[in-house]
C-alpha cells in the first residue's frame, strides 16, 4: 500500500487518508455567510476521496476579512451554514478543518474580479470597505491602505476574537482548527520583522514578535477540546533576508508545540511576491525542516500534482500530509486517481468502482436508500 493512502492519527482523529484540499478563499460570501456555492465546492472534495477538507481563511471580526467577500465566523449566525457544510464532508468520509483568519493590513483590498468602480457597481455587489489594523501602521505595498496601529487592549480584543470563532467552531462540529499565521496576514505581520516596528512587549525581539501568536494559540487551546487537533500554518520563511528565517519557524513551531499545537501546515511568503523561487515541491523542504527541527508533524503544499512525487514526501519522512490546492481544483477526484495510479486500484471506467461507483453509492445514502 502506498504511503499517500495510510491512515493518519492525531489525538482523536483518524483521517482515512494523508491527502488534504488547502484552504482555499472563493470570494463568494455575503457578510461572512457561507451558502450552497460552499456547500457544492467543499462538498465535491469528500466525494473525490480526500482525507481531509478545509474551509477556507475565515474572518475572526468583520475587519478581518481579506475582502468583504469573505468566509466569517464572528458571530452565532455564521455557524448554521458550517454546520451543513461539516455534516456533508463527514457523511462522506472526509474530516473538516477551518482556517480563522485576520488579515490585518491586508484587509479591504478590491474583490478579485468583481467591478466595483462606479457606485451602481458597488451597489450591485454588496461592496464595503473599512479601515484596516496592523502592529505598525505601515501599508503593505503601494496602493494598500495605511493600518491603525493597534493598542494593547485592541490587541488582547483580538485574541479574544479568535478563541470566540474556535467556539463557534467547535458549535459548529469541525474537527481541527487551523490558526492562519502566514502569507503576510496579521499574525504573520506580528512575526515578520518587514511589518512589526513595535518596541512593546509584542515587537523588537523574535520572542516579542511570536507572543501574539502564541497567545492566540494558548486562548485557542484553552477551548478546544483535547481530543481535537489544532494545527498552525506559517509562512516558513518571508523570501526576504531582512524578514523571518526557516530558523524562526522551527522556534516557532517548538513553542507552539509545547502549548497543545499538533502540526504546522508548511507554506512561504506574502510580504516580497516578486522574490519567492517555486517550481514543483518548492515548499517541501521547509515542511521537513520544521519537522526535524521542532519533532512536530506537519503538512506539505505547494505545487505538488504528481502521485508519486505527493507519496515520496510522506515515504521520505519530509511531511505528515500532504495539502493540494490547485490541483484540487482542477480534479476532485485527484484521491482517486492518484490511488489507482499508486496501487492500481479502483478502476476509473467500471460503473461500481472509482468515482463513477463512488457518486452513485454517495447519492443513494443521500437519498436513504
Ligand atoms: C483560489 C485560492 C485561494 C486561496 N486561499 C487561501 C486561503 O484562504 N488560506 C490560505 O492559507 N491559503 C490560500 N491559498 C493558498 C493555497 O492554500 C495553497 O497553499 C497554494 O495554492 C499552493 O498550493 P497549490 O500549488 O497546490 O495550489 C489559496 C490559493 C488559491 C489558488
Amino acid at each position: 500500500m502506498s504511503q499517500l493512502f495510510s491512515e493518519f492519527t492525531l489525538r482523536g482523529l483518524t483521517l482515512r487518508n494523508r491527502t488534504v484540499v488547502s484552504p482555499m478563499c472563493q470570494f463568494a460570501s455575503q457578510m461572512g455567510l457561507l451558502d450552497d456555492w460552499h456547500l457544492v465546492h467543499l462538498g465535491r472534495f469528500a466525494v473525490g476521496g480526500f482525507g481531509l477538507v478545509y474551509v477556507e481563511a475565515t474572518a475572526v471580526t468583520p475587519e478581518g476579512r481579506i475582502t468583504y467577500a469573505d468566509s466569517g465566523l464572528w458571530n452565532d449566525a455564521h455557524i448554521p451554514p458550517l454546520r451543513r457544510i461539516v455534516d456533508f464532508l463527514h457523511a462522506h468520509g472526509a474530516a473538516a478543518a477551518i482556517q480563522l483568519a485576520h488579515a490585518g493590513r491586508k484587509a479591504t483590498t478590491p474583490h478579485p474580479w468583481r467591478k466595483t468602480d462606479t457606485a451602481d457597481a458597488k451597489a450591485r455587489a454588496g461592496f464595503e470597505d473599512w479601515q484596516p489594523v496592523a502592529p505598525s501602521a505601515l501599508p503593505h505595498a503601494e496602493g494598500h491602505k495605511v493600518p491603525h496601529e493597534l493598542s494593547i487592549g485592541e490587541i488582547e480584543t483580538l485574541v479574544q476574537r479568535f478563541v470566540e470563532a474556535a467556539e463557534r467552531a467547535l458549535a459548529a462540529g469541525f474537527d481541527i482548527v487551523e490558526i492562519h499565521g502566514a502569507h503576510g496576514y496579521l499574525i504573520d505581520q506580528f512575526l515578520s520583522p518587514l511589518a512589526n516596528k513595535r518596541t512593546d512587549k509584542y515587537g523588537g525581539s523574535r520572542e516579542n514578535r511570536m507572543r501574539f501568536m502564541l497567545e492566540v494559540a494558548d486562548g485557542i487551546r484553552r477551548v478546544w477540546p483535547d481530543e481535537k487537533p489544532l494545527f498552525a500554518r506559517l509562512s516558513v520563511q518571508d523570501w526576504h533576508p531582512d524578514g523571518w528565517q526557516i530558523e524562526d519557524s522551527v522556534a516557532l513551531a517548538a513553542e507552539l508545540k509545547s502549548r497543545g499545537v499538533d502540526l504546522i501546515d508548511c507554506s512561504s511568503g506574502g510580504f516580497a511576491e516578486g522574490q519567492v523561487k517555486g517550481g514543483a515541491l518548492y515548499q517541501v523542504p521547509f515542511a521537513q525542516a520544521v519537522r526535524s527541527g521542532a519533532a512536530i508533524p506537519t503538512m506539505a503544499v505547494g505545487l505538488i500534482d504528481d502521485a508519486n512525487a505527493a507519496d515520496a514526501v510522506i515515504a521520505n519522512g519530509q511531511a505528515d500530509l500532504v495539502a493540494f490546492g490547485r490541483p484540487a481544483l482542477e480534479d476532485p477526484n485527484w484521491p482517486v486517481h492518484a490511488k489507482r495510479a499508486l496501487e492500481g486500484t479502483e478502476g476509473l471506467y467500471d460503473l461500481y468502482a472509482g468515482p463513477v461507483g463512488h457518486a452513485i453509492r454517495a447519492m443513494d445514502k443521500a437519498l436513504g436508500r
